[in-house]
């Protein structure tokens, strides 16, 4: 991949930021839009805008058209085998929430068990918690080992025949690890139980194929993956959406409305109430077509190389500590810096023109198991480079002088 002609695609990286060239290190916590992306949205605003599946006129069949469009290109992305299943969302959040509201209606019951992992991000437990306290049923926690990688025996332990749904992180945000999900869902399968893969942070560094997969619910953020914010993916198996109860009303879910009884509008749109976000598809869509263009496996071969250049930098730093070291990783680097307090890391970093996340990344039980109070997390993807891993560990020596 020729990273300095990709770099153009995205206007932001021209920019300066307090005298210096602008290191764009936060990317597991949004990516940033290459220009096709943007000029989509902003064509369709121009050119374009009018409500979706509603009107008679000529805007409208063409919003209505590309939004559908959009629906093909995300089905394509992922190789489900049918548009219907996949659901416009607002992100990963939302669509969680969707299946543990809709799912846990119709299939959980008082004393029915769920299971996630200890590296799960508050999106991923916080649904299944309000879940369990409304239906009485129990949640069951995968440990991981010291390297961040969970313990499969474990799972295996906990899976019983209480088990109604296992939901797992695929890539850790704070920790990078790539979990074994395939192996997780042959095993569930082997069960009966149905696996949905939290896919916010490995969409966007390598193929995704959910039939091969073969999860029953995949969900991810438009925004993780160099598109716009306020849209996401929910693709779940025809058969588990056909039975779930729609998650909220509204126009366009319903297919008549009398006040003595309505009936629901087939899939996707039972779970699309009210005007989508008709420009986040569109923009979702031309960045998965952008991606598709670089192609995943370039994408994955060259933060594969950021990984292990960036690793071997800095662990050459004296007193770091990096949180996450699983044998299969994403380019996310989660450390500290001696007794350094991540946030004062962070804020010196940012005064040197890198950006990156500190805190705990909206996984605090992760923190909690490492008994620490967050990590300076970097998280690199496909428009880094070498040289910018050099300024950050360079810049992390200035910043340990300056603590000291
Ligand atoms: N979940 C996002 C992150 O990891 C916001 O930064």
């Amino acid at each position: 991949m020729d990273i300095k002609k990709i770099r153009e695609d995205f206007p932001i990286l021209k920019r300066e930021i307090r005298g210096h060239k602008l290191i764009y290190f936060d990317n597991a916590a949004t990516t940033q839009k290459p220009l096709c992306v943007i000029n989509a949205i902003s064509e369709y605003y121009k050119r374009v805008n009018s409500n979706v599946h509603r009107g008679v006129h000529f805007l409208s069949d063409m919003a209505t058209d590309s939004f559908e469009e959009a629906r093909k290109t995300t089905k394509e992305f992922i190789n489900a085998s049918k548009a219907e299943e996949i659901i416009f969302v607002r992100g990963t959040t939302e669509g969680i929430n969707l299946v543990a509201s809709s799912f846990g209606e119709k299939f959980i019951k008082e004393s029915d068990e769920i299971i996630i992992s200890a590296m799960e991000h508050h999106s991923n437990i916080v649904p299944w918690q309000i879940l369990c306290e409304r239906k009485k049923a129990v949640l069951k926690i995968i440990p991981f080992n010291d390297k961040g990688e969970i313990i499969f025996d474990e799972f295996k332990n906990l899976l019983s025949g209480k088990t109604k749904i296992i939901s797992l992180v695929h890539v850790s945000n704070s920790l990078g690890t790539v979990n074994p999900v395939k192996k997780i869902i042959d095993y569930a399968h082997s069960k009966n139980v149905p696996v949905l893969i939290d896919g916010a942070q490995s969409a966007q560094h390598f193929k995704i194929d959910v039939q091969e997969l073969d999860c029953d619910f995949f969900v991810f953020s438009g925004h993780k993956i160099y598109g716009p914010t306020g849209i996401g993916i929910l693709y779940g198996k025809e058969k588990w959406l056909e039975e779930m109860p729609p998650y909220q009303g509204g126009g366009e879910m319903i297919e008549t409305v009398t006040f003595k009884k309505t009936t629901y509008n087939k899939l996707p749109y039972k779970f699309e109430a009210g005007t989508p976000d008709i420009s986040g598809a569109i923009g979702l869509s031309e960045a998965l077509k952008y991606l598709n263009r670089l192609g995943l496996a370039n994408i994955s071969e060259h933060e594969k190389q950021l990984l292990e250049y960036g690793t071997n930098k800095l662990m050459s730093i004296e007193g770091i500590k990096i949180f996450g070291t699983a044998k299969e990783k994403v380019s996310v680097f989660s450390f500290l810096l001696g007794n350094y307090h991540p946030y004062d890391v962070g804020v010196l970093l940012d005064k040197l023109g890198i950006a990156l996340r500190t805190g705990t990344h909206c996984t605090i039980p992760v923190m909690d198991i490492f008994k620490i109070p967050g990590t300076v997390r970097a998280s690199l993807c496909f428009y880094n480079t070498k040289e910018e891993l050099d300024y950050l560990v360079e810049n992390i020596n200035r910043v340990k002088e300056i603590l000291n």
